[in-house]
């Protein structure tokens, strides 16, 4: 009696795990999208403004834009959507326990060799008393962000304009490729 008790508990529980497991990947897939929404949006807004004006015109779709775009994207569907890193611009990107160990944890494994470009993770976690997804990838450091990421190309008026905003910016000095920080996804389950 105590063995059946025992298989049925287990099988209760592996399809439990199981179910876990579907809704984990639907939720990646789910997640993916909206990162895909938020990080394509801000990109293309940023790149036609840069075109246009130049890179202190872009400084404005990053610093007024980007936030927007967040919770428009996030929105309706639940997600709540933001941008870290481990060297901030904007201390109100500041990441939150779960996403700056996450950080940490890319940064390790960017330092062994890995490309920032192939870097995500994702996982179920209890925070007060709720089940969070938590998702986060790492964004690489492109092209285009060496106009206000990088180090001594940056143009002076760039750097003026950053000063201005920014004046505690730590987000400079990046190379192309290089992790520039992350995009950082929660969705509450219950
Ligand atoms: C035209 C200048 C400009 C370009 C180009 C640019 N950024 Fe930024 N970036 C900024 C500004 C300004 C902020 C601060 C935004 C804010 O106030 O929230 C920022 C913030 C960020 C943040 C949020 C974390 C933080 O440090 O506050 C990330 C991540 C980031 N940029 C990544 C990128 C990546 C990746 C690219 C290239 C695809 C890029 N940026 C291109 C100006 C730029």
């Amino acid at each position: 009696m105590k063995m059946k008790l025992t298989g049925v508990t287990l099988v209760a529980s592996l399809v439990a795990g199981m179910a876990m497991a579907a809704d984990k990947a639907a939720l990646v897939e789910e997640g993916k999208g909206v990162m895909k929404a938020f990080g394509g949006t801000l990109k293309k807004e940023l790149l036609a403004a840069v075109e246009q004006g130049g890179p202190v015109k872009g400084i404005e779709v990053c610093n007024v834009k980007a936030p927007m775009i967040a919770d428009k994207v996030g929105g309706d569907t639940g997600w709540i959507v933001a941008r870290s890193s481990h060297k901030l611009r904007n201390p109100k990107n500041a990441a939150d326990k779960f996403t700056a160990s996450v950080i940490q944890e890319f940064l390790d494994r960017e330092a062994k060799g890995e490309m920032a470009a192939d870097m995500a993770k994702a996982e179920i976690v209890e925070e007060n008393g709720r089940k969070v997804f938590r998702l986060v990838k790492a964004i690489p450091t492109g092209k285009l962000c060496m106009n206000c990421h990088g180090g001594e190309n940056v143009k002076p008026q760039v750097v003026e304009a950053l000063a201005t905003l920014y004046p505690d910016d730590k987000a400079r000095g990046f190379s192309e490729g290089q992790m520039r920080g992350v995009f950082t996804l929660q969705k509450v389950l219950d």
